[in-house]
């Protein structure tokens, strides 16, 4: 998938990450997400003294549902490991719940501080996911 503002979605995710609450691991990692409408919404990690962490991506999602929106076309995810963190299997779960939703796939953009991108679709990082578990 074509991402037009791809630049401007990384820029805003890499603020995101530096406004990361990670005193447990210190692993930042910022997302926005681009959504039908074209706006952004963005989020960051939050890691709390139970070690149950709030990942960056439902931080994302948690904005865009607040902001009365959905319908998500691109996530892109910032971080500093190599290769760049893509979303992990439980936020995988989650985004695929907007891709049911709208009926379409979601692109997944993972770039780190090195410059270095994995650019999938959430179909191929979640096979299956497709089948319904609840009624839509
Ligand atoms: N993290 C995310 O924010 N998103 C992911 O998909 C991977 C992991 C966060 C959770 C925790 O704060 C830190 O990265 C280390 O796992
Ligand atoms: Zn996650």
């Amino acid at each position: 998938m074509k991402i037009e503002n791809l630049s401007q979605l990384i820029k805003l995710a890499k603020e995101s990450s530096m406004k990361a609450y990670v005193p447990y691991s210190e692993f930042r990692v910022g997302v926005a997400l681009l959504m039908n409408s074209g706006k952004i919404h963005t989020g960051c990690n939050v890691e709390f003294a139970d070690y149950l962490a709030l990942h960056a991506e439902i931080n994302a999602i948690g904005t865009a549902i607040n902001g009365g929106e959905t319908d998500i076309i691109a996530v892109v995810v910032y971080s500093y490991s190599s290769p760049p963190a893509l979303p992990c299997g439980s936020c995988r779960q989650k985004l695929y719940e907007f891709s049911l939703l709208n009926k379409h796939d979601i692109s997944i953009i993972a770039i780190n501080d090195k410059d270095e991108k994995i650019e999938m679709v959430l179909s191929e990082l979640l096979p299956g996911g497709e089948i319904k578990v609840v009624k839509k």
